[in-house]
């Protein structure tokens, strides 16, 4: 069942040239596929093409028709004529999209066709190599109903249109770009359409084009100006330019993720294209500036530059998640940026590595691919090539950038060869950092620190341990780049480590000693500064040296790393204090005196007081306690919470009032975002002690974010008229489909003894479809991630929940109920009671008569550790 890395083989086979003609019905679209076939490797008698779910019409080879082939659920065989090298091969199918509700392959929903290919979606279109190394050039003709239909949009450019007796209408699109069968994508459907311009710094005029559902066109204007910077930062940084006269975004309801970079027709899921004041957050403002460049930076890291096989996946997201996240620090402000991606990687990412989903960046084995769009491909991928980058330095990266596209534009590539062009453009050994490919798991570090007074000398010893994952036992040491920033009271260090660039030393062994010399008794040294590597680090053990941290370091990001290490510190006590039945005396646990004295005097801040003044998450807590009981962890959350609400209360009132005083009309800009961010997590604080305050927030707001995060915070406090707030929200907002998703997302996260029953009344609610992804994800999904009391409860009937709903789901749409058992799969951290009823739902899943791979290879890995 499984595909392994180490196996990879040539096609044999290239199709060159590929004219697709479509003829649209919602329940029987014809595909005629002309392909140009070479046999490139004379030794190869079958050519095998992949196919799913298809019904063979008709197969012509040069003209005449063939019957020398073999067909099962997957594939079509054909037997070719030896001694021939050319072949015209016609293959024409039959397929239904209305259907197909797994939203892969040619599809149909809400009056709109619409194509989803990557990973192997392309084989749910037509018989094809649908594999990523082979590069074709396409063109395509469609067919459709004009007065329905009247937009049909492939990738490339247009060539003709013409308008057919019969209502239908016809046109063609051809792509000048060879590309794997991946990023093919089709279109059909009616949209309002909002147009704009770019001219490439060579002088090249793009016509930029994004399809919103009718009446939906002024919501697309932030999604067209994130592109627009998206192109000129391209240019600028990289000195990458776009390669058409036309880029297509096309915003569909329906959409098993985020978006897809299809060559100049990106296919977005409706939320990360559409905003406005009153019904998105800066949140969604954010994610739709990043996705969207995300999306256009694949043109280059992608699409032009291609993977080989898809065990190299990494090899285009790392790198574009990194680009995103360089150009988001640009657009937006480098702090918040760096918390949230450090955030992902300690709740997420670590979480998967310590699960029997762990694998390394580039993984070696894999049954549905689908389930390697991970954060481990994803953000410890976009880490490795940040290490990179801290190790090359931005001109030596920039090199390197440079030499990859100039030796492989064109080609389908490896993680090697990306690697290769790294080394050779700067005269600079990596075969030892490329280990960060091939090992899975979190590299786990210990740091001693020795002070010799009367030397003057700080001696820092630094371990690091990778434990076994479920996937691999044997580990070695890594190549960690350690960025540093030395404390001293008096603020003013300047010493470092003898021949080492300044800020930085690389670790490449189990063991690294450095010694710093000049240095004045009471320094403290934090390790790791700005996350320089993706391990987990214990670095003080007593909250003193953290406060001197937050007190004197320089750096935004050491200071916010000492308010996380102090939280987590003393809810991890109050945590085993709880477990023995103590009680904790919370007015003693820290000088809130000092604190409080702090947090007045980084008033001017708001974006670093937004962060420091946010709690560690569960997940985050969770990584450094074993058999979990996870209701104590949440109470210790929660009481803490509460004592800084207390101890803090007049300055938080105070920092607020200023905060408001300022509130005006609602602008999407960095700095009134971090106002906004600050002041709403304030008020969860105050709205503790003065439950009305978030009443009061909710019915004077004027934007999203106002509204949402006042209504958030009365479901964490579970205020008296929360019911009420609920109600009203969806009563201003039940036209809009993408606003209801917040308001099931908020209702699924509540903490109510009735939520399954509540869950379940919902799934009826005219809004939600178990056909479409963003409703599952909303009501399901944020139930299992985010609502600890529900999902976890003594009697394990929120874990049946879920696994009844994943069971359902999963002949509806496979690739969204595999996402969905992710909660289940980390049954690891849990306290016996619960990892026996985790697991039991577990095999309660795998036993479903015709699982799909996807939820089977999940299931099967996570039980097979139990
Ligand atoms: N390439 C797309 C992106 O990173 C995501 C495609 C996800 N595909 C999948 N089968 N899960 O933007
Ligand atoms: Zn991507």
């Amino acid at each position: 069942l499984a595909k392994r890395r180490e196996d990879y083989q040539t096609a044999g086979f290239s199709i060159p040239l590929v004219h697709l003609d479509f003829n649209l019905n919602s329940e029987a679209t014809i595909v005629t596929n002309t392909m140009l076939v070479l046999r490139e490797d004379h030794s190869k008698q079958y050519l095998r093409l992949d196919g799913q779910d298809l019904s063979l019409l008709e197969c012509l080879v040069n003209g005449e028709v063939f019957s020398d082939y073999e067909l099962t659920n997957d594939y079509l065989h054909l037997t070719l004529p030896d001694n021939e090298h050319e072949f015209t091969i016609v293959v024409k199918t039959l397929c239904n999209p209305k259907a197909n509700t797994s939203l892969e392959g040619l599809y149909y929903a809400s009056n709109t066709f619409c194509t989803q290919c990557e990973a192997e979606g392309f084989r749910r279109i037509t018989y094809f190599l649908d594999r990523p190394d082979i590069l074709s050039s396409y063109s395509v003709s469609i067919t459709a109903d004009k007065d329905a239909y009247p937009y049909l949009l492939s990738n490339g450019n247009l060539t003709s249109k013409e308008t057919l007796a019969d209502g239908k209408h016809k046109v063609s699109w051809q792509d000048p770009h060879k590309k794997p069968a991946y990023l093919f994508a089709l279109v059909a459907g009616d949209f309002d359409l909002l147009e704009g311009h770019y001219v490439t710094s060579s002088g090249r005029e793009v016509a930029l084009q994004i399809f919103v559902e009718q009446g939906r066109q002024a919501q697309a204007e932030h999604a067209l100006v994130s592109l627009q910077k998206s192109m000129r930062w391209d240019e600028e940084t990289y000195g990458l330019e776009y390669d058409l006269d036309i880029y297509m975004v096309v915003a569909v309801d329906f959409f098993n993720m985020g978006a897809m970079e299809n060559k100049g027709l990106n296919i977005f899921n409706s939320k990360f294209v559409l905003a406005q004041p009153q019904s998105a957050t800066d949140e969604d403002y954010f994610n739709i500036e990043s996705i969207i460049a995300h999306e256009y930076f694949h043109n280059w890291t992608g699409n032009r530059v291609t993977c080989r096989d898809w065990f190299q996946l990494s090899l285009k997201e790392g790198l574009t998640v990194f680009r995103d996240q360089q150009f988001s620090a640009d657009m937006t402000s480098e702090l918040s940026n760096r918390i949230k991606q450090i955030n992902v990687m300690r709740s997420q990412q670590f979480a998967e590595d310590a699960s029997a989903m762990a694998h390394p960046i580039r993984p070696d084995e894999v049954i549905e691919m689908n389930n390697f769009y991970t954060l481990t491909v994803y953000d410890k991928g976009a880490e490795v090539i940040r290490m990179l980058h801290t190790l090359l330095g931005k001109d030596g990266f920039r090199k390197g950038m440079d030499l990859y596209f100039a030796r492989h534009d064109g080609h389908a590539v490896t993680c090697d060869d990306f690697i290769a062009a790294m080394q050779d453009a700067n005269a600079y050994d990596l075969s030892y950092f490329a280990h960060w490919y091939s090992q899975s798991g979190t590299p786990q570090v210990t740091v001693q620190q020795l002070y010799d007074a009367a030397q003057k000398t700080l001696t820092v010893v630094v371990k690091q341990e990778t434990k076994p994952t479920f996937d691999q036992k044997n580990k070695r040491p890594l190549l960690l780049p350690i960025k540093y920033e030395c404390i001293a009271a008096n603020g003013a260090a300047q010493f470092c480590v003898e021949d080492a660039r300044e800020g930085l030393v690389i670790m490449t062994d189990t063991t690294q000693t450095m010694t710093f010399k000049e240095v004045p008794d009471g320094t403290c040294i934090n390790l790791f500064t700005d996350f320089s590597a993706p391990v987990r680090v214990n670095q003080y053990n007593d909250l003193d040296a953290w406060f001197h941290i937050l007190r004197y370091a320089k750096q935004p990001l050491t200071i916010w790393e000492a308010s996380q290490n102090i939280y987590s510190s003393i809810i991890l006590d109050a945590y085993h204090a709880l477990s023995t039945q103590q009680s904790v005396d919370f007015a003693s646990v820290m000088n809130w005196q000092t604190f409080n004295t702090w947090l007045e005097a980084q008033a001017g801040q708001p974006e670093l007081l937004a962060e420091v003044l946010s709690l560690p998450t569960i997940e985050q807590l969770l990584q450094d306690l074993t058999h979990v009981d996870i209701l104590l962890l949440h109470a210790a959350k929660a009481q803490f919470e509460k004592a800084l609400a207390m101890f803090s209360y007049n300055t938080l009132q105070a920092l607020f009032t200023n905060l408001e005083a300022v509130q005006s009309t609602y602008v999407y800009r960095t700095e009134d975002v971090h106002r906004r961010k600050l002041k709403n997590v304030i008020l969860q604080y105050i709205s503790i002690k003065e439950p009305n305050a978030c009443f009061e927030q909710f019915v004077h707001s004027n934007n999203m974010t106002d509204l949402q995060g006042a209504l958030k915070i009365a479901i964490n406090i579970n205020h008296p008229r929360v019911d009420w707030l609920l109600n009203e929200f969806k009563t201003r907002w039940s036209h809009d489909l993408v606003v209801m998703d917040k308001w099931f997302a908020m209702q699924a996260s509540q903490e109510c003894s009735d939520i399954l029953a509540k869950l379940t009344l919902l799934q009826e609610h005219p809004a939600f479809s178990i056909n479409n992804p963003n409703k599952v994800r909303a009501l399901i999904g944020s139930f299992a991630m985010f609502n600890t009391l529900g999902f976890h409860a003594e009697d394990g009937s929120g874990y049946r929940y879920v696994a009844d709903f994943i069971m359902e789901l999963d002949g509806v749409n496979a690739q969204v109920a595999a996402r969905l058992v992710t909660p289940l799969t980390q049954w690891q951290k849990y306290n016996t009671v619960r990892q026996r009823s985790m697991c039991a739902q577990l095999e309660r899943i795998l036993v479903t008569p015709d699982l799909s791979k996807d939820v089977y290879e999940k299931v099967s890995k996570s039980l097979a550790q139990s």
